[in-house]
């Protein structure tokens, strides 16, 4: 299939882990689906389920890294959006021929299974965008 298939999950940048896990549960009924370390990238994420999408909880182990970077400019809050592809490279070849600046040149493993990709925010309208093959 070509093109963006649905929403995969928001990314949302959190200055406290377990209270932003406590906080999707008790506010939203939102169920703990992965958590996991990734000490290259700096970062501790969090899936909640949503239906058929997730939230991505992500906060930095490390001031300098990208996430901790985007908090100390920005505060936390939302951080991207990333959406499901079928085709990956596809994806990727058909952004790069539209103009779009891309962040990843060739797809990467993500958090949790599958392949991703990001695109820069200043080519998609400020929003950082992730492909994530699904
Ligand atoms: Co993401």
């Amino acid at each position: 299939m070509k093109g963006l298939t649905r929403i995969h999950h928001v990314g949302v940048a959190v200055t406290d882990l377990d209270e932003s896990i406590e906080l999707y549960r008790s506010a939203f009924g939102g169920e703990l689906i992965h958590r996991a370390t990734n000490d290259r990238e700096g970062l501790e994420a969090a899936f909640i389920r949503t239906g058929s999408g997730e939230v991505e909880l992500m906060h930095a182990t490390r001031e300098d890294s990208p996430v901790g970077k985007f908090v100390a400019k920005r505060g936390p809050g939302l951080h991207h959006v990333a959406y499901a592809v079928a085709d990956i490279e596809l994806a990727l070849k058909q952004a790069k021929e539209a103009g779009v600046e891309l962040i990843d040149a060739a797809p990467r493993p993500g958090m949790h299974g599958g392949r991703i990709a990001f695109l820069h925010p200043k080519s998609v309208g400020g929003v950082l965008t992730e492909l994530v093959e699904a």
